[in-house]
């Protein structure tokens, strides 16, 4: 079955061709990010219509990509939440306008559970049952997964999200937004010995997040590093390795946490955050003493793409599940264990 995913939700134009007996044929994305970086955030109208302009023509080259025609397509997956309810509005009108052209299935898919399945793209991919850490912008998950559908939420942040964090921290540290590459980066020179942050909430079982009061103590030491007139390139840097540790750390004692707890032995880390080489790193020396292993997408589909959409709608579609014609889904908040397994 050959499916066109197409991915929305927020700040990327994603879409790809993933055929259930060859794998993922072709994949493009535009990114908005320099569009959205004057505003130091993602400004919803301007995604949206970005979004129309760019959707058409990335289908397109995909398609010559994969040098087939739109009607060699089996069926469409596309984004229906959660995100920005203008820009899911842009995929999903799409893929009902192609199937109904096409008369092919067509299937909304949920954004988190793409990026959950993301890792199953690899040449490794992790069998079930697993531990799924999602960091994204928007999500910061723990997840006993049993398989696609089954999944059993077993903690998550009670505030920020770890990519929210990263984003507020880059901006208190005057970097451009998207922040956690550049906060990444920045850290590469930061003595990691300078500023000891907190871990929050590792003092108490239990595997909820709270990043808020981690984003309060960067924001205080800044300001008196720069009131007392030494907030230099090296004291910025120095704050940055030090954020990226605590949540580094913070991460990784939950998750070996999360393994010892379930029994585990595989856990999968996806969504943006989990581009972040300290991150891994970090994960990989926590979870080694347990004999576990971890799982990535590669570093393209940590973040928002449109092969880990397609990757998750072939898996349903294959089970027979489609949207109803003419009801496109575009749903902004969407808890990710309302979703069951494909029949
Ligand atoms: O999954 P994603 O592309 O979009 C959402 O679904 O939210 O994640 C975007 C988030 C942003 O907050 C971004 O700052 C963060 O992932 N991110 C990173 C890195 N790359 C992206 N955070 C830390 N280190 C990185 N290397
Ligand atoms: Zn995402």
């Amino acid at each position: 079955m050959r499916v066109l995913g197409i991915e929305t939700s927020c700040d990327e134009t994603g879409v790809a061709l993933y055929d259930t007996e060859c794998g993922l044929v072709a994949d493009a994305l535009h990114s908005q990010v320099a569009m959205h970086a004057d505003y130091g955030g993602v400004v919803p109208e301007l995604a949206s219509r970005d979004h129309t302009r760019r959707l058409l023509p990335l289908i397109d080259q995909v398609l010559e990509q994969a040098a087939i025609g739109r009607e060699q397509l089996d069926a469409i997956a596309y984004t229906a939440g959660p995100g920005l309810v203008g820009a899911l509005m842009v995929g999903a009108s799409t893929a009902h306008g192609m199937a109904r052209a096409l008369d092919i299935p067509v299937l909304g898919v949920h954004h988190m559970e793409g990026h959950l399945l993301a890792p199953m793209l690899e040449d490794e991919p992790p069998a079930f049952p697993f531990v799924a850490l999602l960091v994204s912008g928007g999500h910061t998950q723990l997840v006993e997964v049993a398989g696609i559908g089954q999944y059993r939420l077993l903690g998550e942040s009670v505030d920020d999200a770890a990519g929210e964090a990263f984003d507020k921290a880059a901006k208190m540290l005057d970097l451009d937004y998207p922040g956690g590459p550049r906060v990444a980066a920045l850290a590469e020179t930061g003595d990691p010995g300078r500023f000891q942050f907190p871990r929050p909430m590792t003092d108490r079982p239990g595997l909820d997040f709270s990043f808020s009061g981690l984003k309060t103590h960067t924001l205080t030491t800044i300001r008196q590093l720069e009131s007392a007139g030494q907030l230099d390139a090296q004291a910025r840097a120095d704050v940055a390795r030090a954020f990226e540790e605590a949540v580094a750390d913070t991460l990784a004692i939950k998750c070996r946490r999360a393994l010892k707890q379930t029994g585990l032995k595989r856990l999968v880390v996806a969504g943006g955050v989990s581009a972040n080489v300290r991150l891994r790193a970090r994960l990989e020396d926590a979870t080694a003493k347990q004999g576990a292993k971890v799982y990535y997408p590669r570093g393209r589909f940590c973040t928002d793409n449109g092969a880990m959409i397609a990757y998750a709608g072939a898996q349903r579609l294959l089970a027979g599940e489609r949207d109803v014609v003419g009801q496109m889904q575009a749903v902004p908040r969407w808890p990710m264990d309302q979703l069951s397994a494909p029949a």
